[in-house]
């Protein structure tokens, strides 16, 4: 699946001169391409930021006068960070591959290597947080990332939306999965953080609200018993979860996409309370609804999520149990979160 990933450079100046700022960009750059073996026509843009110490406006000019004339650029003055490497250029180069970020090298020269020692993400953990639907795991992990500056992934977003390009295309997922598998390679998905919101795109276009609607969430429970395609979306949760400092919430997010994380949670709620939530969004929203057919759409998931073949919803032998059903919503939270701050490394 080809999509834009960031390659990473530093370096750093010997003298704050134009020419001295030009070589060590030029040359930074030059490696970067080299190493990557980069068609320049790949590169969707090129932003640099270097420390107050220095010219903020010549990296993107040394990157022009190699020649590189279409790609967009952008040089920026980094904040002034206390410990923070001297005269130093970072830069992050996009392009569009279909490279998986391991296989991407990121260069760093001049010795310049631990660049922010204030934001590194030691210390934070890996969080899988599995459950039925309902349960509430998305607002507690929404909530959690928040509060302690993690990355909050939600998998049940990328199922959804394979679903809504199977809507898109007319295919029948529950009976011409074949085809849905075959498409697979024209299924670009690629998630933005905008403001601290996982916004979801499919091919280009934002679905982030439409995968929400009801046909969707049909479609994406179709998807998920589809083996060949959880494994290309667990391959892109994996990955994404390599920086650490994550919060992923699923339902087989402990058992197989992350079973090292350091903390799992399985979150849930008797079916009575989440049909109870449900109903309560519903009337909040002044929508028209009946709690009977609430709590019989829940338990229709539940036993979906638990019976199909391919990687049923099963909490890890690892799990810790969390029963909401008496807690309200800050109670879960701060109930997980005492848990994340004593696992995290010090
Ligand atoms: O959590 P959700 O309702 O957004 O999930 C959408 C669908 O995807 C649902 O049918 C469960 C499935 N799913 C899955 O099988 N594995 C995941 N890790 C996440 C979601």
């Amino acid at each position: 699946m080809s999509m834009i990933r960031a390659i990473r450079g530093a370096t750093t100046a010997a003298m704050n001169t134009k020419e001295e700022i030009f070589s060590a960009s030029q040359e930074m750059i030059e490696k970067i391409i080299a190493d990557n073996d980069i068609d320049v026509s790949d590169i969707s843009d090129i932003i640099f930021t270097v420390t107050p110490d220095i010219t903020a406006a010549f990296p993107a000019a040394a990157v022009r006068r190699m020649g590189i004339a279409d790609v967009p650029l952008l040089d920026m003055a980094a904040p002034n960070i206390n410990d923070a490497l001297k005269m130093c250029i970072r830069v992050m180069v996009h392009i569009n591959t279909d490279k998986s970020n391991s296989e991407l090298h990121h260069v760093y020269l001049r010795g310049a290597k631990v660049l922010r020692p204030d934001i590194g993400s030691k210390g934070k953990i890996s969080v899988a947080i599995d459950g039925p639907a309902g349960a509430g795991k998305s607002s507690v992990a929404k909530k959690l990332a928040e509060r302690l500056g993690y990355i909050y992934i939600d998998t049940g977003a990328m199922y959804r939306t394979v679903g809504v390009y199977g809507i898109e295309k007319g295919i029948d997922i529950a009976n011409e999965k074949d085809r849905l598998i075959s498409e697979l390679d024209n299924i670009k998905i690629e998630i933005n953080y905008e403001n601290g919101i996982q916004r979801m795109y499919l091919n280009g276009s934002d679905v982030t609200g439409r995968i929400r609607e009801n046909d969707a969430s049909m479609a994406a429970s179709a998807v998920a018993v589809i083996p060949e395609i959880r494994e290309r979306l667990v391959a892109m949760q994996q990955e994404m979860a390599k920086t650490g400092g994550v919060i992923m919430d699923g339902r087989d997010i402990g058992t197989k996409v992350l079973p090292n994380a350091e903390l799992k949670i399985y979150l849930t709620a008797s079916v009575e309370n989440r049909a109870m939530r449900r109903y309560k969004e519903y009337v909040e929203k002044g929508e028209e609804c009946d709690f009977e057919a609430i709590k019989a759409d829940v338990i229709k998931r539940d036993y979906n999520d638990t019976h199909r073949a391919a990687s049923p919803l099963v909490q890890a032998d690892d799990a810790i149990l969390v029963d909401t059903s008496d807690m309200n919503f800050e109670e879960s939270v701060a109930a997980i979160e005492k848990m994340i701050k004593n696992t995290e490394v010090h």
